[in-house]
């Protein structure tokens, strides 16, 4: 793949319009493994058309589920039932996604046939022990490469459910075993250190599998069906984050984003930037397919520099990047703590903003677990996205309020999350395009 940099520089003016982000990451897998479950064909709207949600498509077409795409952002699939996959011996690429590749595992383990689950560089080297391990005591084979991608999922295991306590708060190991759970004998049963998303719970429910649940605990059983139904994917939060941080941190501007998802356990975000006196309003609050949606108004505001409270960090887990830059210019000193699974994600997040921060002058000092962030202001720099979609985003917005150009390398990822975000972003103000 050739190498895609960008260049931002600072707004001309205010940032103003209205945005439709893409569809929510998190939501568009889910709707593909259950729909490809499902006894019918179920039609999802609002759907992602990145790299990750297209590579757990390919990959369940790999095992003989049918997908047809009416229209740009739409998949009907057509179920072949809890038990319909047929195996195949050629390696299911998950490319960048950790969350493809962990739900898959747990999907996979239940299956009468092999599968070998591969990932791109940045995959490779992401920790899947906290998957295998809990599926192997369910009764799993998996080998890993010392905890690592590829994960080689022998098939034909009998499976039995067990009651979990995750180490840490993780919607993926949640859902990777409550996927196997749906194959396994009797309970599966997880508790979690801190609730995190429940888009696989109450996806279950709509796709009428009994389970109980609520924040921080999740019960299914094995043994009964799926039912195809629609689903409207809201739009993703993790990717309105940079235009909501764009319109606190660019001075006049206002920004209008349209139809976000706003599942409580996504708007750590929002309730960190208003603690940092931002000015961010819901409007049209309503409710989509189960989903608490609305329209979120964000207007400049200067904003200051806050000790994060411990408690949202798993709410705003995706979110951090974007809000190192708010940091970055806030008034006064930002202190995080209480995120190293930062450090685990597509790059290590702490140091990948750390080190792209200070190349543009920014005082921060790198914790295990977080970070301090001396607000003030942002120069010019040349960084490395280290093929973070998130940091390339990041520091994308970053360049808006720098006092020289901001660089950034290796943006092609920003395709896995956010397709087209150059063109939105440059269509509300933004001053982005492609380096050299
Ligand atoms: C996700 C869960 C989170 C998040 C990821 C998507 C999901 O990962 O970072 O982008 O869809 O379940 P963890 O569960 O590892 O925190």
């Amino acid at each position: 793949m050739t190498r895609l940099d960008w260049l931002s520089r600072a707004a001309v003016g205010a940032l103003r319009g209205d945005v439709v982000v893409p569809g929510d990451k998190s939501v568009s897998h889910r709707a593909l493994m259950f729909g490809a479950l499902a006894e019918g064909t179920s039609h999802i709207r609002g759907f992602l058309e990145g790299e990750d949600t297209r590579a757990t498509a390919a990959i369940l077409g790999k095992l003989g589920v049918r997908f047809e795409t009416p229209a740009p952002g739409e998949r009907r699939v057509h179920g072949v039932g809890l038990h319909g996959l047929r195996g195949t011996t050629e390696p299911l690429d998950c490319g960048n996604a950790g969350t493809g590749m962990r739900l898959l595992a747990g999907l996979l383990a239940g299956q009468a046939f092999d599968s070998t689950l591969v990932g791109d560089e940045s995959l490779s080297r992401r920790p899947m022990r906290r998957v295998t391990d809990p599926l192997t005591t369910m009764g799993a084979s998996i080998d890993t490469d010392d905890g690592k991608p590829p994960l080689r999922i022998h098939g034909g295991s009998a499976l039995k459910g067990i009651t979990y306590h995750p180490p840490v708060a993780s919607a993926q190991i949640k859902s990777a075993l409550l996927l196997a759970g749906l194959y396994a004998e009797g309970k599966t049963e997880v508790i979690e250190p801190h609730p995190t998303r429940d888009y696989t719970e109450s996806m279950l429910k709509a796709f009428g599998w009994p389970i109980e649940y609520s924040p921080g605990k999740a019960t299914v059983e094995g043994g009964h069906t799926l039912h195809a139904v629609d689903v409207d994917v809201p739009a993703d939060i993790s990717s309105a984050a940079f235009f909501i941080v764009a319109a606190c941190i660019v001075p006049g501007s206002e920004l209008h984003l349209k139809g976000v998802g706003l599942n409580p356990r996504r708007t750590g975000l929002l309730a960190a930037l208003e603690l940092m006196g931002a000015d961010i309003s819901v409007e049209n609050e309503r409710s989509s397919g189960g989903e608490d949606i609305g329209d979120l108004i964000v207007r400049y505001r200067r904003l200051h520099g806050v000790a994060l409270p411990l408690d949202i960090v798993p709410d705003m887990i995706d979110e951090f990047p974007a809000l190192f830059v708010a940091a970055a210019v806030a008034d006064g000193l930002t202190t995080i703590r209480g995120a190293a699974e930062l450090r685990v994600k597509e790059s290590d997040r702490i140091a990948s903003m750390a080190a792209g921060l200070q190349a543009c002058g920014v005082k921060i000092d790198e914790l295990p677990d977080g970070a301090m962030i001396q607000g003030g202001a942002i120069g010019g720099g040349t960084i490395d996205s280290h093929g973070d979609h998130r940091i390339a985003m990041s520091f994308a917005i970053a360049g808006l309020v720098a006092s020289a150009p901001i660089t950034i390398g290796d943006c092609a990822n920003v395709a896995t999350s956010f397709p087209g975000f150059m063109e939105l972003a440059n269509g509300v103000g933004f001053q982005l395009e492609r380096a050299g």
